[in-house]
Protein backbone atom coordinates (compact mmCIF):
# COMPACT_ATOMS: atom_id res chain seq x y z
CA UNK A 1 0.00 0.00 0.00
CA UNK A 2 1.16 3.57 -0.95
CA UNK A 3 -0.59 5.58 2.04
CA UNK A 4 -0.36 9.43 1.42
CA UNK A 5 -0.97 12.05 4.10
CA UNK A 6 -2.81 15.25 3.93
CA UNK A 7 -2.30 17.50 6.68
CA UNK A 8 -1.89 21.06 7.24
CA UNK A 9 1.15 20.38 10.05
CA UNK A 10 3.34 17.92 10.60
CA UNK A 11 6.05 18.23 13.21
CA UNK A 12 9.64 18.86 12.64
CA UNK A 13 8.03 21.14 9.50
CA UNK A 14 5.72 23.23 11.64
CA UNK A 15 3.86 22.75 14.58
CA UNK A 16 0.95 24.13 16.65
CA UNK A 17 -0.55 21.55 18.45
CA UNK A 18 -0.77 17.51 18.40
CA UNK A 19 -2.28 17.46 14.89
CA UNK A 20 1.90 17.83 13.87
CA UNK A 21 3.38 15.53 16.41
CA UNK A 22 0.67 12.55 14.98
CA UNK A 23 1.36 13.32 11.13
CA UNK A 24 4.73 13.41 12.27
CA UNK A 25 4.72 10.47 13.84
CA UNK A 26 2.58 8.04 12.33
CA UNK A 27 3.89 7.56 9.17
CA UNK A 28 7.31 6.58 10.31
CA UNK A 29 5.42 3.48 12.22
CA UNK A 30 3.86 2.66 8.55
CA UNK A 31 6.44 2.60 6.47
CA UNK A 32 8.03 -1.09 6.27
CA UNK A 33 8.40 -3.55 3.38
CA UNK A 34 5.49 -3.54 2.45
CA UNK A 35 4.07 -0.02 3.10
CA UNK A 36 4.89 3.42 2.24
CA UNK A 37 3.39 6.18 3.81
CA UNK A 38 4.24 9.97 2.62
CA UNK A 39 3.32 13.33 3.94
CA UNK A 40 2.18 16.18 1.68
CA UNK A 41 1.95 19.88 3.59
CA UNK A 42 2.27 24.39 2.59
CA UNK A 43 5.24 25.13 2.24
CA UNK A 44 5.20 27.86 5.31
CA UNK A 45 7.93 30.67 5.62
CA UNK A 46 9.35 29.38 9.33
CA UNK A 47 12.58 28.12 10.34
CA UNK A 48 11.99 24.73 9.12
CA UNK A 49 11.90 26.10 5.43
CA UNK A 50 14.53 28.65 6.17
CA UNK A 51 16.84 25.56 7.35
CA UNK A 52 16.86 23.24 4.73
CA UNK A 53 17.25 22.98 0.91
CA UNK A 54 14.44 21.95 -1.30
CA UNK A 55 14.08 20.73 -4.84
CA UNK A 56 11.39 21.20 -7.21
CA UNK A 57 9.90 18.05 -8.17
CA UNK A 58 6.76 19.33 -10.23
CA UNK A 59 5.19 22.65 -11.38
CA UNK A 60 2.01 23.39 -11.70
CA UNK A 61 -0.86 25.54 -12.44
CA UNK A 62 -4.33 25.91 -9.78
CA UNK A 63 -7.18 28.11 -10.93
CA UNK A 64 -9.73 28.80 -8.13
CA UNK A 65 -12.34 31.05 -9.33
CA UNK A 66 -10.64 33.26 -12.06
CA UNK A 67 -7.48 33.73 -10.23
CA UNK A 68 -4.60 31.03 -11.75
CA UNK A 69 -1.99 30.47 -8.91
CA UNK A 70 1.40 28.88 -10.25
CA UNK A 71 2.64 26.46 -7.14
CA UNK A 72 5.63 23.87 -6.81
CA UNK A 73 5.79 20.71 -5.43
CA UNK A 74 9.35 20.54 -3.01
CA UNK A 75 11.28 18.31 -1.62
CA UNK A 76 14.22 18.43 1.22
CA UNK A 77 17.13 17.27 -0.34
CA UNK A 78 19.35 17.25 3.50
CA UNK A 79 17.13 15.64 5.90
CA UNK A 80 15.58 12.11 6.74
CA UNK A 81 12.37 12.44 8.66
CA UNK A 82 11.40 8.71 8.11
CA UNK A 83 9.06 9.02 5.48
CA UNK A 84 9.22 10.99 2.07
CA UNK A 85 7.71 14.98 2.51
CA UNK A 86 6.06 17.01 -0.39
CA UNK A 87 5.59 20.41 0.00
CA UNK A 88 3.30 22.64 -1.86
CA UNK A 89 4.54 26.16 -2.68
CA UNK A 90 2.25 28.74 -3.54
CA UNK A 91 3.62 32.10 -2.74
CA UNK A 92 1.02 34.19 -2.39
CA UNK A 93 -1.32 32.22 -0.13
CA UNK A 94 1.38 29.66 2.10
CA UNK A 95 4.35 31.10 2.26
CA UNK A 96 3.27 32.53 5.84
CA UNK A 97 5.00 32.36 9.66
CA UNK A 98 2.27 31.48 11.05
CA UNK A 99 0.14 27.94 9.86
CA UNK A 100 -2.81 29.75 10.37
CA UNK A 101 -4.32 33.15 9.57
CA UNK A 102 -7.19 34.72 8.44
CA UNK A 103 -7.62 33.72 4.73
CA UNK A 104 -7.47 30.04 5.79
CA UNK A 105 -10.50 29.16 3.20
CA UNK A 106 -8.95 30.65 0.12
CA UNK A 107 -5.63 29.24 1.47
CA UNK A 108 -6.65 25.43 2.36
CA UNK A 109 -8.63 25.37 -0.65
CA UNK A 110 -6.00 26.08 -3.16
CA UNK A 111 -3.56 23.72 -0.82
CA UNK A 112 -6.22 21.05 -1.88
CA UNK A 113 -6.77 21.77 -5.63
CA UNK A 114 -2.84 21.51 -6.18
CA UNK A 115 -2.40 18.40 -4.04
CA UNK A 116 -4.75 16.99 -6.39
CA UNK A 117 -3.53 18.53 -9.52
CA UNK A 118 -0.30 16.96 -9.04
CA UNK A 119 -1.36 13.17 -7.91
CA UNK A 120 -3.31 13.13 -11.16
CA UNK A 121 -0.17 13.81 -12.48
CA UNK A 122 2.03 11.47 -10.88
CA UNK A 123 3.16 8.28 -11.71
CA UNK A 124 3.46 6.83 -8.50
CA UNK A 125 0.04 7.48 -7.07
CA UNK A 126 -0.78 6.74 -3.72
CA UNK A 127 -3.76 4.08 -2.88
CA UNK A 128 -4.78 5.49 0.10
CA UNK A 129 -5.05 8.93 0.56
CA UNK A 130 -5.60 10.05 4.23
CA UNK A 131 -6.49 13.78 5.29
CA UNK A 132 -6.63 15.32 8.48
CA UNK A 133 -9.07 17.78 10.23
CA UNK A 134 -10.92 20.32 7.98
CA UNK A 135 -7.87 22.29 6.14
CA UNK A 136 -7.91 19.11 4.12
CA UNK A 137 -11.57 17.93 4.46
CA UNK A 138 -12.44 18.79 1.09
CA UNK A 139 -10.44 16.54 -0.73
CA UNK A 140 -13.13 13.57 -0.48
CA UNK A 141 -15.54 15.91 -2.17
CA UNK A 142 -13.32 17.19 -5.07
CA UNK A 143 -12.40 13.22 -5.50
CA UNK A 144 -15.89 11.71 -5.90
CA UNK A 145 -17.63 14.39 -7.10
CA UNK A 146 -15.56 16.88 -9.46
CA UNK A 147 -15.20 15.93 -12.47
CA UNK A 148 -11.94 16.84 -13.01
CA UNK A 149 -10.66 14.47 -10.78
CA UNK A 150 -12.45 11.68 -11.98
CA UNK A 151 -9.76 9.19 -12.57
CA UNK A 152 -9.12 10.07 -8.51
CA UNK A 153 -12.34 8.67 -8.02
CA UNK A 154 -11.31 5.06 -7.11
CA UNK A 155 -8.37 5.89 -4.46
CA UNK A 156 -10.26 5.05 -0.60
CA UNK A 157 -9.96 8.40 1.81
CA UNK A 158 -9.59 8.27 5.25
CA UNK A 159 -10.42 11.64 7.32
CA UNK A 160 -9.01 11.92 10.75
CA UNK A 161 -11.07 14.36 12.98
CA UNK A 162 -8.71 15.76 15.52
CA UNK A 163 -10.38 17.95 16.61
CA UNK A 164 -14.61 18.55 16.05
CA UNK A 165 -15.09 22.27 16.90
CA UNK A 166 -12.79 23.60 14.36
CA UNK A 167 -15.29 23.20 10.86
CA UNK A 168 -13.97 25.82 8.55
CA UNK A 169 -17.39 26.98 7.94
CA UNK A 170 -17.50 29.49 4.30
CA UNK A 171 -20.66 30.95 2.58
CA UNK A 172 -22.30 29.33 0.00
CA UNK A 173 -21.43 32.26 -1.69
CA UNK A 174 -17.92 31.00 -2.72
CA UNK A 175 -19.40 28.32 -4.19
CA UNK A 176 -18.14 29.18 -7.72
CA UNK A 177 -14.48 28.47 -6.01
CA UNK A 178 -15.40 24.87 -6.60
CA UNK A 179 -14.32 22.76 -10.06
CA UNK A 180 -17.65 21.46 -12.15
CA UNK A 181 -19.50 19.01 -10.28
CA UNK A 182 -22.84 17.73 -10.59
CA UNK A 183 -25.04 20.01 -8.66
CA UNK A 184 -27.48 17.33 -8.13
CA UNK A 185 -24.83 16.57 -4.96
CA UNK A 186 -24.40 20.17 -3.94
CA UNK A 187 -25.83 18.95 -0.39
CA UNK A 188 -23.01 17.18 0.81
CA UNK A 189 -21.11 20.38 1.07
CA UNK A 190 -23.82 21.66 3.03
CA UNK A 191 -24.57 21.42 6.91
CA UNK A 192 -26.53 23.86 8.63
CA UNK A 193 -26.85 26.39 5.65
CA UNK A 194 -23.11 26.94 5.02
CA UNK A 195 -20.67 24.89 3.02
CA UNK A 196 -19.12 22.87 6.02
CA UNK A 197 -15.60 21.01 5.14
CA UNK A 198 -15.84 18.72 8.19
CA UNK A 199 -19.50 17.51 7.25
CA UNK A 200 -18.38 17.14 3.87
CA UNK A 201 -15.39 15.13 5.25
CA UNK A 202 -17.65 13.23 6.75
CA UNK A 203 -20.15 12.22 4.34
CA UNK A 204 -17.49 11.53 1.34
CA UNK A 205 -14.62 9.93 3.07
CA UNK A 206 -14.73 6.13 2.82
CA UNK A 207 -13.83 5.89 6.18
CA UNK A 208 -13.62 8.24 9.21
CA UNK A 209 -11.88 8.04 12.35
CA UNK A 210 -11.62 10.64 15.60
CA UNK A 211 -8.07 10.33 17.68
CA UNK A 212 -9.72 8.63 20.49
CA UNK A 213 -12.53 5.56 20.82
CA UNK A 214 -14.18 7.72 23.86
CA UNK A 215 -13.85 10.95 21.41
CA UNK A 216 -16.36 9.02 18.79
CA UNK A 217 -18.76 8.00 21.04
CA UNK A 218 -18.55 11.92 22.66
CA UNK A 219 -19.40 13.22 19.38
CA UNK A 220 -22.44 11.39 18.81
CA UNK A 221 -23.95 13.14 21.87
CA UNK A 222 -22.37 16.51 21.36
CA UNK A 223 -20.20 17.74 17.80
CA UNK A 224 -21.07 21.32 18.07
CA UNK A 225 -23.72 20.53 15.62
CA UNK A 226 -22.43 17.55 14.13
CA UNK A 227 -23.86 14.49 16.28
CA UNK A 228 -26.51 13.94 14.61
CA UNK A 229 -24.37 13.51 11.25
CA UNK A 230 -22.02 11.21 13.27
CA UNK A 231 -24.67 8.85 14.56
CA UNK A 232 -26.21 8.56 11.07
CA UNK A 233 -22.74 7.64 9.13
CA UNK A 234 -21.29 5.20 12.63
CA UNK A 235 -20.75 2.76 10.34
CA UNK A 236 -17.99 3.77 8.61
CA UNK A 237 -16.61 5.55 11.53
CA UNK A 238 -14.24 4.36 14.51
CA UNK A 239 -11.96 5.77 17.02
CA UNK A 240 -8.11 5.27 16.96
CA UNK A 241 -5.78 5.82 19.91
CA UNK A 242 -3.29 8.31 18.93
CA UNK A 243 0.23 6.71 19.50
CA UNK A 244 3.63 8.76 20.20
CA UNK A 245 7.06 9.00 18.98
CA UNK A 246 8.86 6.72 21.87
CA UNK A 247 12.36 8.38 19.92
CA UNK A 248 11.65 11.79 20.00
CA UNK A 249 9.65 11.09 23.38
CA UNK A 250 12.53 9.06 25.02
CA UNK A 251 13.73 10.94 28.79
CA UNK A 252 16.50 8.36 28.38
CA UNK A 253 18.27 10.22 24.75
CA UNK A 254 16.05 13.34 24.35
CA UNK A 255 18.23 15.94 23.69
CA UNK A 256 16.35 18.51 25.39
CA UNK A 257 17.02 17.42 29.08
CA UNK A 258 19.00 18.78 31.60
CA UNK A 259 19.79 15.59 32.65
CA UNK A 260 18.45 12.17 30.67
CA UNK A 261 17.41 9.13 32.73
CA UNK A 262 15.26 5.56 32.44
CA UNK A 263 13.42 3.87 34.66
CA UNK A 264 15.58 2.97 36.98
CA UNK A 265 17.12 6.56 37.97
CA UNK A 266 13.97 8.44 36.98
CA UNK A 267 13.93 9.78 40.64
CA UNK A 268 17.72 11.06 40.74
CA UNK A 269 17.14 12.37 36.62
CA UNK A 270 13.77 13.62 37.22
CA UNK A 271 14.89 15.72 40.26
CA UNK A 272 18.10 17.54 38.00
CA UNK A 273 15.36 18.79 35.24
CA UNK A 274 13.60 20.00 38.30
CA UNK A 275 16.25 21.97 39.79
CA UNK A 276 16.86 23.59 36.42
CA UNK A 277 13.58 24.77 36.28
CA UNK A 278 13.06 25.76 39.52
CA UNK A 279 15.98 27.64 39.24
CA UNK A 280 15.37 29.32 36.14
CA UNK A 281 11.32 30.05 37.36
CA UNK A 282 12.38 30.48 40.68
CA UNK A 283 10.42 28.03 42.18
CA UNK A 284 10.89 26.03 45.83
CA UNK A 285 12.23 23.25 44.56
CA UNK A 286 11.25 21.05 48.05
CA UNK A 287 7.76 21.54 47.17
CA UNK A 288 5.72 19.31 44.78
CA UNK A 289 5.55 21.08 40.93
CA UNK A 290 2.13 21.27 39.14
CA UNK A 291 2.79 21.72 35.80
CA UNK A 292 0.12 23.09 32.60
CA UNK A 293 1.49 22.71 28.95
CA UNK A 294 -0.66 23.91 26.33
CA UNK A 295 -3.21 26.38 24.45
CA UNK A 296 -5.04 28.24 26.69
CA UNK A 297 -8.21 27.83 25.04
CA UNK A 298 -11.57 27.02 26.70
CA UNK A 299 -11.48 23.61 25.94
CA UNK A 300 -8.68 23.42 27.85
CA UNK A 301 -10.34 24.61 31.01
CA UNK A 302 -7.99 27.21 31.33
CA UNK A 303 -9.98 30.03 32.07
CA UNK A 304 -10.20 28.84 35.39
CA UNK A 305 -6.83 28.52 36.07
CA UNK A 306 -6.16 32.24 37.64
CA UNK A 307 -8.76 31.54 40.08
CA UNK A 308 -7.43 27.67 40.94
CA UNK A 309 -4.23 28.40 41.15
CA UNK A 310 -4.64 31.36 43.55
CA UNK A 311 -6.58 29.16 46.04
CA UNK A 312 -4.07 26.35 45.62
CA UNK A 313 -0.91 28.54 45.99
CA UNK A 314 -2.71 30.26 49.17
CA UNK A 315 -1.77 27.40 50.78
CA UNK A 316 1.82 27.06 50.09
CA UNK A 317 2.01 23.32 49.47
CA UNK A 318 2.65 23.01 45.85
CA UNK A 319 4.56 24.72 43.31
CA UNK A 320 2.77 25.57 39.95
CA UNK A 321 4.69 26.65 35.97
CA UNK A 322 2.70 26.93 33.04
CA UNK A 323 3.97 27.39 29.72
CA UNK A 324 0.90 28.24 26.89
CA UNK A 325 -0.10 30.78 24.93
CA UNK A 326 -3.65 31.50 23.72
CA UNK A 327 -6.58 33.69 24.96
CA UNK A 328 -5.27 37.17 25.83
CA UNK A 329 -7.10 38.04 28.86
CA UNK A 330 -6.19 34.51 30.56
CA UNK A 331 -2.74 35.11 29.51
CA UNK A 332 -2.65 38.53 31.33
CA UNK A 333 -4.93 37.11 34.75
CA UNK A 334 -1.67 34.14 34.48
CA UNK A 335 1.31 37.28 34.51
CA UNK A 336 -0.64 39.21 36.52
CA UNK A 337 -0.83 35.97 39.23
CA UNK A 338 3.37 36.02 39.32
CA UNK A 339 3.56 39.23 41.15
CA UNK A 340 1.29 37.60 44.10
CA UNK A 341 3.53 34.37 44.11
CA UNK A 342 7.13 35.09 43.87
CA UNK A 343 8.42 31.59 44.26
CA UNK A 344 5.81 29.30 44.11
CA UNK A 345 4.52 30.11 40.39
CA UNK A 346 5.47 30.85 37.35
CA UNK A 347 4.66 31.42 33.38
CA UNK A 348 6.34 31.70 30.11
CA UNK A 349 3.48 32.72 28.32
CA UNK A 350 4.80 31.74 24.44
CA UNK A 351 5.82 28.49 22.63
CA UNK A 352 8.91 26.72 23.48
CA UNK A 353 9.26 23.43 22.54
CA UNK A 354 12.70 22.30 24.26
CA UNK A 355 11.39 24.11 27.72
CA UNK A 356 8.37 21.60 27.47
CA UNK A 357 10.27 18.45 27.51
CA UNK A 358 12.05 19.91 30.08
CA UNK A 359 8.74 20.23 31.60
CA UNK A 360 7.38 17.00 31.07
CA UNK A 361 10.93 15.60 32.21
CA UNK A 362 10.76 17.75 35.55
CA UNK A 363 7.25 18.53 36.96
CA UNK A 364 5.52 15.68 39.64
CA UNK A 365 1.85 16.69 37.90
CA UNK A 366 0.62 17.67 34.90
CA UNK A 367 -2.74 19.12 34.39
CA UNK A 368 -5.54 18.89 32.22
CA UNK A 369 -8.43 19.61 33.36
CA UNK A 370 -9.82 19.38 29.69
CA UNK A 371 -13.80 20.19 28.86
CA UNK A 372 -13.19 18.51 25.64
CA UNK A 373 -10.17 16.17 24.59
CA UNK A 374 -10.03 14.70 21.68
CA UNK A 375 -7.20 12.61 22.29
CA UNK A 376 -4.36 14.42 24.08
CA UNK A 377 -1.02 13.83 23.89
CA UNK A 378 0.27 15.70 27.12
CA UNK A 379 -0.55 13.20 29.73
CA UNK A 380 0.62 10.34 27.28
CA UNK A 381 4.18 12.18 27.22
CA UNK A 382 3.94 12.66 30.95
CA UNK A 383 3.52 9.15 31.98
CA UNK A 384 6.70 7.83 29.49
CA UNK A 385 8.70 10.56 31.77
CA UNK A 386 7.64 9.68 34.90
CA UNK A 387 4.95 12.57 35.66
CA UNK A 388 2.16 12.07 37.25
CA UNK A 389 -1.06 12.81 34.92
CA UNK A 390 -3.97 14.50 36.65
CA UNK A 391 -6.70 15.24 34.17
CA UNK A 392 -10.81 15.56 33.55
CA UNK A 393 -11.60 12.15 32.58
CA UNK A 394 -13.16 12.59 28.84
CA UNK A 395 -11.80 11.42 25.50
CA UNK A 396 -8.32 10.56 25.18
CA UNK A 397 -7.57 11.11 28.89
CA UNK A 398 -10.32 8.72 29.75
CA UNK A 399 -8.83 6.17 27.46
CA UNK A 400 -5.34 6.26 28.77
CA UNK A 401 -5.20 7.57 32.73
CA UNK A 402 -6.83 5.31 35.32
CA UNK A 403 -6.95 6.60 38.42
CA UNK A 404 -4.40 5.62 41.05
CA UNK A 405 -7.28 4.42 43.36
CA UNK A 406 -7.64 1.56 40.93
CA UNK A 407 -5.44 -1.65 39.61
CA UNK A 408 -2.90 0.07 36.78
CA UNK A 409 -4.06 3.24 38.08
CA UNK A 410 -1.70 5.80 36.54
CA UNK A 411 -2.37 9.13 37.48
CA UNK A 412 -5.46 11.96 39.42
CA UNK A 413 -8.72 11.88 37.86
CA UNK A 414 -11.66 13.84 38.00
CA UNK A 415 -15.13 14.26 36.15
CA UNK A 416 -16.02 17.64 36.07
CA UNK A 417 -14.34 21.07 34.93
CA UNK A 418 -15.21 23.10 38.03
CA UNK A 419 -12.97 25.38 40.44
CA UNK A 420 -13.74 23.14 43.57
CA UNK A 421 -12.99 19.54 41.91
CA UNK A 422 -9.32 20.94 40.12
CA UNK A 423 -8.45 22.56 43.31
CA UNK A 424 -9.31 18.88 45.00
CA UNK A 425 -7.60 16.56 42.46
CA UNK A 426 -4.21 19.32 43.16
CA UNK A 427 -4.74 18.90 47.13
CA UNK A 428 -5.10 14.66 46.16
CA UNK A 429 -1.78 15.45 44.59
CA UNK A 430 -0.19 16.95 47.23
CA UNK A 431 -1.00 14.56 49.36
CA UNK A 432 -0.11 11.83 47.53
CA UNK A 433 3.24 13.44 46.94
CA UNK A 434 3.74 13.07 50.44
CA UNK A 435 3.52 9.23 50.30
CA UNK A 436 7.36 8.82 49.18
CA UNK A 437 7.36 5.43 48.75
CA UNK A 438 3.80 4.92 46.48
CA UNK A 439 4.95 7.97 44.88
CA UNK A 440 8.28 6.76 43.80
CA UNK A 441 6.88 3.50 42.64
CA UNK A 442 4.03 4.88 40.30
CA UNK A 443 6.36 7.14 38.56
CA UNK A 444 8.38 4.36 37.75
CA UNK A 445 5.53 2.10 36.83
CA UNK A 446 3.67 4.88 34.14
CA UNK A 447 7.13 4.86 32.38
CA UNK A 448 6.52 1.20 31.45
CA UNK A 449 2.97 1.99 29.85
CA UNK A 450 3.01 1.55 26.14
CA UNK A 451 1.73 4.19 23.94
CA UNK A 452 4.05 4.20 21.05
CA UNK A 453 2.30 4.07 17.87
CA UNK A 454 2.95 -0.08 17.01
CA UNK A 455 -0.72 -1.02 17.90
CA UNK A 456 -2.58 2.29 16.42
CA UNK A 457 -0.09 1.96 13.63
CA UNK A 458 -1.44 -1.59 12.70
CA UNK A 459 -5.04 -0.34 13.06
CA UNK A 460 -5.08 2.35 10.79
CA UNK A 461 -3.62 -0.55 8.61
CA UNK A 462 -5.92 -2.75 9.01
CA UNK A 463 -8.88 -0.03 8.31
CA UNK A 464 -6.82 1.17 4.89
CA UNK A 465 -6.71 -3.08 3.90
CA UNK A 466 -10.26 -2.96 3.87
CA UNK A 467 -10.85 -0.29 1.51
CA UNK A 468 -7.73 -1.68 -0.72
CA UNK A 469 -9.20 -5.18 -0.46
P1 LIG B 1 -3.71 20.08 21.22
O1 LIG B 1 -3.34 19.54 19.90
O2 LIG B 1 -5.19 20.10 21.45
O3 LIG B 1 -3.10 21.40 21.51
P2 LIG B 1 -2.27 17.78 22.32
O4 LIG B 1 -2.15 17.29 23.72
O5 LIG B 1 -2.70 16.78 21.32
O6 LIG B 1 -3.18 19.08 22.35
O7 LIG B 1 -0.85 18.26 21.79
C1 LIG B 1 -0.24 19.43 22.20
C2 LIG B 1 1.19 19.41 21.70
O8 LIG B 1 1.66 20.75 21.63
C3 LIG B 1 2.13 18.68 22.62
O9 LIG B 1 3.25 18.22 21.88
C4 LIG B 1 2.57 19.81 23.59
O10 LIG B 1 3.79 19.51 24.22
C5 LIG B 1 2.69 20.94 22.60
N1 LIG B 1 2.52 22.27 23.16
C6 LIG B 1 1.34 22.90 23.43
N2 LIG B 1 1.57 24.15 23.87
C7 LIG B 1 2.91 24.31 23.88
C8 LIG B 1 3.77 25.40 24.24
N3 LIG B 1 3.29 26.56 24.68
N4 LIG B 1 5.11 25.23 24.10
C9 LIG B 1 5.60 24.04 23.65
N5 LIG B 1 4.84 22.99 23.30
C10 LIG B 1 3.52 23.12 23.42
C1 LIG C 1 -6.19 17.87 18.45
C2 LIG C 1 -6.82 17.55 19.78
C3 LIG C 1 -5.93 16.76 20.69
C4 LIG C 1 -5.26 15.63 19.94
C5 LIG C 1 -4.53 16.19 18.73
C6 LIG C 1 -3.82 15.12 17.92
O1 LIG C 1 -5.43 19.02 18.48
O2 LIG C 1 -7.27 18.73 20.44
O3 LIG C 1 -6.68 16.23 21.76
O4 LIG C 1 -4.35 14.94 20.76
O5 LIG C 1 -5.44 16.81 17.88
O6 LIG C 1 -4.71 14.15 17.41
Amino acid sequence: MKILHISAECYPVAKVGGLADVVGSLPKYQNNKNNTAEVIMPFYNNKFTNGHEFVSIYEGTVTVDTTNYDFKILKPTNIDLGYNLYLVDIPELLFTENVYTENDTDRFFTFQLAVLNWILEWENKPTTIHCHDHHTGLIPFLISQCYVYNELKNIPTVFTIHNAQYQGWFSHDRMNIFPEFNFDNVGLLDWDGCINPLAAAIKCAFRVNTVSPSYMEELKLEANGLEGLLSSESEKCIGILNGIDVDVWNPETDPFLIKNYKISTVQSGSKENKKWLCNEFNLDVNKPLFAFIGRLVGEKGSDLFPEVFRAVLEKNECTILLLGSGNKEVEKQLNDLKEDFKGTYNAFIGYDERLSHIIYAGADFLLMPSRVEPCGLNQMYALRYGTIPVVRSIGGLKDTVIDISKENGSGICHNEVTVPEIIEVIQRGVEFYKDKTSYKNIRKQIMKIDHSWDFSAKQYTNLYKTLNA
